[in-house]
């Protein structure tokens, strides 16, 4: 029998039994705000850059203090796996108990990040977009986009998706996703980015690219713009007179200078940072306020935070307790034996 000093290991088919959308927006939402109320710890991510594998890895750690949880994601974004089978994003989180440092549990982060990723654009759709928006446009259909549509449709009512990948099977296959799941009806497949863009009311972007692939006169006027994609250094999937026409809504301010949307613009001395309006959070608890016109067109650049990551991993957590759910494993009985 494990006993209660155990850490809770949870797999990735376990945790995807206990993910519910729903759940995941709200505990997105709420670590907003706390972190609007600067009630968390959170420095920025760390990377490590292999780039003879053209991959890297990046270190996570925060701190939720109302939550009273604590935690670090281990994540890496390797581009070139698919072909080998693997997702380009893989991740792990590690759960501590503040109160004494004990490990508490071990979780694949995987499908939680992109839970959390697709929550957390939900949110900033919330704040941020029209109210009568109701056609979504995704640009690059990969793992991300099924979790940006499901999260988006839960804050939204979406008519129509239009979806523009590089490789037409992407978006084929986020296609009879987006109908299977019933997220909305009509679904159109573009073979250029500008038929995508000229039709929504609200954008995600969600390439690797590196070079900007979204212009400002293909927008439609009071557009509100995900932009996921561009989360380290050199990323870049928006034009910056799209930047410097829009309302910038970061996700962390110091994170998001160096790797975020802005972080190109910025190391070119194209912006600065008095060109970002807010951070999410403290649109969230109220601090600024979102959206002020119908034309105006916003912009969420968002890099992926670590409260999230915890937040979420404690919902999961939480649940796995009640349901029972994930294995036991003794791996600090020495300890304990020495110090019992
Ligand atoms: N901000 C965040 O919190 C966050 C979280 C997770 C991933 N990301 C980033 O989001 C991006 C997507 O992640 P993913 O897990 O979905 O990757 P993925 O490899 O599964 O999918 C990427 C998709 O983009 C397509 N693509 C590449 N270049 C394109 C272009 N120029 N135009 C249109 N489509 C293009 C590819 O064909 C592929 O289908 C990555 O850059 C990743 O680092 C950000």
């Amino acid at each position: 029998m494990p006993n209660q000093n155990g850490v809770l290991i949870l797999t990735w088919k376990e945790i995807d039994e206990l993910l519910d959308m729903k759940e995941v927006i709200l505990s997105v939402e709420s670590a907003f705000k706390e972190k609007g109320a600067g009630k968390v710890q959170m420095p920025p991510k760390i990377y490590l850059n292999f780039e003879r594998y053209i991959g890297d890895l990046r270190s996570m750690p925060a701190y939720l203090e109302t939550a009273d949880i604590a935690g670090v994601k281990i994540v890496n974004v390797h581009l070139k796996n698919k072909s080998i089978g693997l997702p380009s994003v893989m991740a792990t989180i590690e759960l501590i108990d503040p109160k004494n440092g004990k490990p508490l549990a071990i979780l694949d982060g995987t499908k939680i990040t992109s839970y959390r990723t697709g929550a957390a654009s939900a949110v900033a759709t919330k704040y941020l977009a029209r109210k009568d928006s109701k056609v979504l446009g995704v640009i690059g259909a990969g793992t991300q986009s099924r979790t940006q549509v499901e999260a988006i449709s839960k804050v939204t009512t979406l008519e129509k998706i239009y979806v523009y990948d590089i490789d037409r099977r992407a978006s084929e296959r986020l296609s009879e996703y987006i109908k299977e799941k019933g997220i909305a009806s009509k679904v159109n497949i573009e073979s250029k980015i500008q038929n995508v863009a000229s039709e929504a009311d609200i954008l995600t972007t969600l390439t690797p690219s590196k070079a900007p692939i979204l212009f400002l006169k293909w927008l439609k006027s009071g557009v509100h713009i995900n932009a996921i994609g561009a989360d380290a250094p050199g990323k870049q999937e928006l034009d910056p007179e799209i930047l410097k026409m829009g309302k910038i809504v970061v996700d962390d301010l110091e994170q998001t200078l160096h790797s975020g949307e802005i972080n190109v613009p910025i190391s070119k001395g194209m912006m600065n940072k008095e060109d970002i309006y807010a951070e999410l959070g403290e649109i969230v608890v109220g601090k600024k306020i979102g959206r002020t016109s119908d034309s105006e067109i916003t912009i969420f650049d968002s890099t992926g935070l670590a409260i999230l990551d915890v937040a979420v991993g404690n919902l999961i957590y939480q649940k796995a307790i009640k349901y029972k759910v994930g294995t036991t494993l003794d791996l600090i009985d020495i300890l304990i034996d020495i110090y019992s």
